[in-house]
């Protein structure tokens, strides 16, 4: 059987009553489960404040519109991102018409604060940080380079459900962290994200943008029993919401986290030790200053795409996290601007990690590996 680089797992019957009964209620939209989910996950997290959208895209947009309204940002005002990322990151900048201004990444394959710094202009507006397969890399240094130079920080945590600093979920010191809960991530549903700004008035208007600009849900109108069809709208806003049949699938994968991502880091363990000989692949460096949900397990090889072909023959299915952005037409005005990330890129596989994954598959996706390198020469 093939063995592919993502497969999720989903608790189907315990889902289903969650569904069966928001179809029963009546009530499959914005409000009730996602209020539920929202709760949930505030209290998982220690995040003070959370709204739940349709996917972690729409939440990075929502956090930069928020911000360029409440702070007066003009169109081509900077912001500092990374090209190692998947494009939902830098696409939500130019959304706004702002400007990706790229910095380079270092061996975590997160953005280097050194580089961040050297990228700083008048026109910096905010530092946009992707904590890349779960891992945190120099953060805590980005934390303090962001205050220090009065900076807004975005933590774009797609990858971070469950990533902790110390005893405390990775968001805390950011101003605003953006979750995914796409179909493949740690905590998977069909499609949704929570965008968790450290400010409630921000949350506010996030929460009536995310409906359009109008300034009371339907949900909240609807309460009491006796729907009320007065409203106001303030701004000009967008259909970001999320819905109840998503919060239900998230509600029942969350209870599952932690014990899932114990096992997504079993899993990068026995392919530490299975790879701590192999001199011809290198290992991403996990930050030991925090734990990782290890949403990705990935390595650096030579002759990566003659590999791939050797995986591809044992019917094992790699990734590849990520293609440098700049060299995708969009963001080609930055290309070879950051030479590590573009050196890295040409490199890099994620190997399979899921939980339908046994050590059996890890060991055959390590034979593959090695026979692989062997083969093409590396
Ligand atoms: C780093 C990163 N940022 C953002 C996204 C976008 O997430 P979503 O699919 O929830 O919009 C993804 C999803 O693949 C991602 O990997």
């Amino acid at each position: 059987m093939a063995i592919n680089v993502f497969v999720p797992s989903f608790h189907v019957d315990e889902i289903l009553v969650g569904i069966r009964e928001c179809l029963e209620k009546g009530w499959t939209g914005l409000g009730f489960k996602t209020v539920e989910f929202e709760e949930a996950w505030k209290k998982y997290t220690g995040l003070p404040h959370a709204h739940f959208l349709s996917s972690n895209t729409v939440g990075l947009h929502l956090a930069l519109h928020v911000y360029g309204l409440t702070r007066n940002w003009r169109d081509d005002d900077e912001i500092i991102t990374t090209p190692l990322t998947f494009v939902s990151t830098n696409h939500a900048i130019m959304y706004e018409r702002l400007k990706p201004v790229f910095a380079d990444v270092d061996e975590s394959l997160c953005l280097d604060p050194k580089s961040i710094e050297a990228r700083i202009t008048p026109k910096t507006k905010a530092v946009l940080f992707v904590g890349i397969g779960g891992n945190i890399g120099q953060y805590p240094a980005v934390v303090e380079l962001c205050k220090r130079k009065n900076l807004i920080l975005i933590l774009d945590a797609a990858h971070m459900s469950g990533t902790y600093v110390g005893d405390r979920h990775v968001g805390f010191d950011a101003d605003c962290t953006v979750f995914s809960y796409q179909a493949v991530k740690n905590l998977p549903t069909s499609d949704a994200g929570m965008v968790c700004f450290n400010d409630g008035n921000l949350d506010k208007l996030a929460r009536e943008l995310s409906w359009l600009g109008i300034n009371k849900d339907t949900y909240q109108r609807f309460q009491g029993g006796a729907y009320k069809w007065r409203y106001d709208v303030p701004n000009v806003g967008f259909k970001y919401h999320g819905n109840s049949i998503q919060a239900s699938i998230a509600l029942v994968q969350l209870k599952y986290l932690d014990q899932d991502n114990d096992r997504r880091r079993q899993i990068a363990s026995l392919y530490d030790t299975l790879l701590k000989d192999a001199s011809s692949v290198k290992r991403i460096p996990h930050s030991d200053r925090c734990k990782s949900s290890r949403h990705l397990y990935q390595i650096l090889v030579k002759n990566r795409d003659l590999v791939l072909q050797h995986f591809y023959s044992k019917e094992i299915y790699p990734g590849v996290h990520y293609v440098d952005n700049t060299e995708y037409q969009p963001y080609a005005y930055a290309h070879g601007s950051c030479p590590r990330a573009q050196a890295m890129s040409q490199e890099l596989i994620t190997l399979p990690i899921h939980l339908k994954l046994t050590d059996e598959d890890c060991r055959a996706v390590v034979a593959a590996l090695l026979e692989g390198i062997k083969a093409t020469g590396g």
